[in-house]
C-alpha cells in the first residue's frame, strides 16, 4: 500500500480519487484536517477499505512511525502543507511549524522506518515530496521558464518554507541515502479547490454577486495546470523517477490574472448567465496588491517530458471549463465549505483592502 499526507486537501484529495480510480493498491490518508482540510472531498471513498483514514499531524512522530509500522507502505507522498500565500503573509508560523518542522520529522520517521526494511522493499521504496515552482523566486516577462537547475529565490513565507522542506528532502537524499523524488509543480486548478485561491475564488464570489478582487493591475502571470494531469506526473514519477531527482511539472499555460478572470466570467455568463444580463466581469475590482508579490512564474516541464514522456492531457480551455461547470454541479460542497472559519479569513484579507 502507499501513505500519502495531506489527502483531504485540494491536490491530495485528487490524487488519492484518481488512485484508487484505476488502482486496487491501498491507500493510508494520513492528514491533520487544518482549515483546509476536508473530508468530504473523500465522501465517495466511505466504506471502500482500500481508504484508510487517520487524522494526524505530519510532526507527530510516535503516530506517524506507529502508522509506518502497521501499514508497511512502499511509498510515501507527502502533500501536507499549509500552502496559501495571502495566509503567510498574515501569520506565517504555522507555515514553518508544518512546512519545516513538518517535514522534517516526517523525513526523520520514514528514515528510520525504511532503515529496517529489508533488501527489496528497502531498495524499491520511495518517498515523493510535492513542492512548488515558488521556491524559484519570479521571473521577469522575457526570461526562460524555470528549469530544474534554476537557483531557489523564495520571496513569501510559504515559499521560502517550501524551499526549505525541499533542501532537507534533498539533504536526507544526499546525506542517508534516502529514496527521494520531489515535483515542484505549477499554480494547480480543478474540483475541490478551497475558495481562498484565485479561480475558485472569483467563481464563488461571482455567482455571489460580490465584488472580483484583482491584486494591482492583474498583469501577474502564473502558468496553469490542471490537478488531474498534475496527478498523472506524480504517479509517473512514482513509477520512473529517478532517485534524488526533481521534476517540474507545469501546464504550459502561461496567463496573466486579469485574462484567467475574464476567462472565468465569459464561461460563467455563458453556462449561468446573471439574471440582469450583464458580464459578471461587471464586478471585477481593482484591490491594494499583495506585498511581495511574485510578477511571473513559469515551468519549463521538457524534463519530465524528454525523460519520462509525461505531457498534460488538458488544454487550459478544457481545464477550465471543467472546473466552472464542477462549481456549479457541486453548490452543496461550496456552501459547506464556506464555514465561519472561511468567512473570518475573507474579512481579515479582503476588508483592508483598499479598491484601486
Ligand atoms: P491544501 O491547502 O488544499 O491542502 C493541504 C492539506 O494538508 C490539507 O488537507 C491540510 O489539512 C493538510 N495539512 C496541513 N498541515 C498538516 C499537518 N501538519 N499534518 C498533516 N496534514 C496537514 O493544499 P494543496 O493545494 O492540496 O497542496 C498540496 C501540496 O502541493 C502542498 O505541499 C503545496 O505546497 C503543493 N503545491 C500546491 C500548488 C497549488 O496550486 N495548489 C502548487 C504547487 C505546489
Ligand atoms: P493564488 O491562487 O493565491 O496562488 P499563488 O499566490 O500561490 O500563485 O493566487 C494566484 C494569483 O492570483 C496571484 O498572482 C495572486 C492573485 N490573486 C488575486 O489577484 N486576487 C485574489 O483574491 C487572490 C486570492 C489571488
Amino acid at each position: 500500500m502507499i501513505l500519502v499526507t495531506g489527502g483531504a486537501g485540494f491536490i491530495g484529495a485528487n490524487f488519492v480519487l484518481d488512485w484508487l480510480a484505476s488502482n486496487d493498491e491501498s491507500v493510508v490518508n494520513v492528514d491533520k484536517l487544518t482549515y483546509a482540510g476536508n473530508l468530504e472531498n473523500l465522501a465517495s471513498l466511505q466504506g471502500d477499505a482500500r481508504h484508510v483514514f487517520v487524522q494526524a499531524d505530519i510532526g507527530d512522530s510516535a503516530v506517524i512511525s506507529a502508522l509506518l509500522q502497521q501499514h508497511q507502505p512502499r511509498v510515501v507522498i507527502n502533500f501536507a502543507a499549509e500552502s496559501h500565500v495571502d495566509r503567510s503573509i498574515h501569520g506565517p508560523e504555522d507555515f514553518i511549524q508544518t512546512n519545516v518542522v513538518g517535514t522534517f520529522r516526517l523525513l526523520e520517521a520514514v528514515r528510520a522506518y525504511w532503515n529496517e526494511l529489508e533488501h527489496e522493499a528497502k531498495s524499491s521504496f520511495r518517498f515523493l515530496h510535492v513542492s512548488t515552482d515558488e521556491v524559484y523566486g519570479t521571473l521577469s516577462p522575457t526570461e526562460p521558464a524555470f528549469t530544474e537547475d534554476h537557483n531557489y529565490e523564495p520571496n513569501s513565507p510559504y515559499s521560502a518554507s517550501k524551499a526549505a522542506s525541499d533542501h532537507l528532502v534533498r539533504a536526507w537524499h544526499h546525506t542517508y541515502g534516502l529514496p527521494v523524488l520531489t515535483t515542484n509543480c505549477s499554480n494547480n486548478y480543478g474540483p475541490l479547490h478551497f475558495p481562498e485561491k484565485l479561480i475558485p475564488l472569483m467563481i464563488v464570489n461571482a455567482l455571489a454577486g460580490k465584488p472580483l478582487p484583482i491584486y494591482g493591475d492583474g498583469m501577474q502571470v502564473r502558468d496553469w495546470l490542471y490537478v488531474r494531469d498534475h496527478c498523472s506526473a506524480i504517479r509517473r514519477v512514482l513509477e520512473a523517477g529517478k532517485l534524488g531527482e526533481t521534476y517540474n511539472v507545469g501546464g504550459w499555460n502561461e496567463k496573466a490574472n486579469i485574462d484567467i478572470v475574464k476567462t472565468v466570467c465569459a464561461l460563467l455568463d455563458e453556462l449561468r448567465p446573471r439574471g440582469d444580463g450583464l458580464s459578471y466581469a461587471e464586478q471585477i475590482t481593482y484591490v491594494t496588491d499583495r506585498p511581495g508579490h511574485d510578477r511571473r512564474y513559469a515551468i519549463d516541464a521538457r524534463k519530465l517530458e524528454r525523460e519520462l514522456g509525461w505531457k498534460p492531457a488538458e488544454t487550459f480551455e478544457t481545464g477550465i471549463r471543467k472546473t466552472v461547470q464542477w462549481y456549479l454541479d457541486n453548490p452543496q460542497w461550496v456552501q459547506n465549505v464556506q464555514s465561519g472559519s472561511y468567512r473570518d479569513w475573507l474579512q481579515k484579507q479582503y476588508a483592508a483592502k483598499a479598491s484601486t
